[in-house]
């Protein structure tokens, strides 16, 4: 962008090396007649909390499942810190170091909350599909995933069915599953989604938490107080492409991401 007003973003704990995680270049995905993404570029850089916004169907997560392997682009690449992943399977972008969270939640249901993040922590070592059905956590597993159900507070909800969870802790535990593969990069597709205000502060806590965990965080949300409150860079999209990309201030205040966004919950940003 070019008239580049000051950063008024509080970047958070800005500590990586600043070098490129993901490299996204000329990405395309067609869907038959739909252009789902029509040339996407864009970085993610390590240490960077990385806010995409656009309307629905904007193209958003169809992005991120190229990214984590379960769509193939149409045309187009993406590096993940140097190595090319457009095409690999899920589970080798998984063992890369890519873990995401799902727009609509993907818990096992008639499991605990221990027992899901249990699992995630075995995908990560043995087939998914293994890993779900031979059972028998080891000590260590379990001190693992405790610490992680602890980490996006829900140590009392451990042996509650992930089924019964309230929304909102539902939400953390898909991110406490994410955690559990110690990914390098984390993709959170609309993580506030169905929250009210104060669950929304409380997992924007959650997430600078973890954000050292992490070498970079790409976070797609509606909710315009989570994504200022994370962003150190927003890219909003339409229609498959970028139409603006820079500080919160900067993007959130493009005409062209006012005009896609006039009706919904975005109001006028001094
Ligand atoms: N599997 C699919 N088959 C056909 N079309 C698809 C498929 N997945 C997505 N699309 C289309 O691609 C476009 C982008 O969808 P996408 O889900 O990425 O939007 P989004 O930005 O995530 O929107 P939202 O904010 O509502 O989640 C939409 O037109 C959608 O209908
Ligand atoms: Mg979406």
């Amino acid at each position: 962008m070019t008239d580049s007003g000051p950063e008024t973003n509080p970047p958070g704990t800005l500590d990586g090396t600043g070098k490129p995680v993901l490299e996204i270049d000329s990405l395309t995905k067609a869907f038959g007649g739909i252009q789902a993404i029509d040339g996407v570029s864009l970085t993610v850089n390590d240490g960077e909390i990385l806010g995409i916004v656009g309307p629905n169907g904007a193209g958003k997560t169809v992005l991120i499942n190229m990214v984590s392997g379960f769509y193939r682009p149409t045309s187009g690449s993406i590096r993940f810190n140097g190595q090319k992943i457009d095409g690999l399977p899920l589970h080798k972008v998984g063992r890369l170091g890519i873990a995401r969270t799902f727009q609509n939640i993907r818990l096992f249901n008639r499991m605990t909350a221990l027992e899901n993040v249990l699992t995630a922590i075995k995908q990560h070592t043995t087939h998914p599909i293994l890993a779900a059905l031979a059972f028998a956590p080891s000590r260590q597993g379990i001190d693992e995933a405790m610490e992680l159900l602890d980490l996006m507070g829900l140590t009392a909800r451990a042996n509650q069915g992930a089924g019964e969870l309230p929304y909102g802790d539902a939400r953390r535990l898909e991110i406490a599953r994410a955690l559990a593969t110690k990914p390098k990069l984390l993709l959170l597709d609309e993580p506030a989604a169905g929250m009210n205000e104060q669950e929304t502060g409380e997992l924007i806590e959650d997430i600078r938490k973890v954000r050292n965990r992490l070498d970079a965080i790409a976070l797609i949300e509606h909710d315009m107080t989570l994504i200022r409150a994370l962003s150190d860079r927003i890219i909003a999209m339409n229609y498959g492409k970028i139409v603006a990309e820079g500080s919160s201030k900067e993007v959130l205040s493009h005409p062209e991401v006012v005009e896609a966004y006039l009706g919904t919950d975005e109001e006028e940003d001094g």
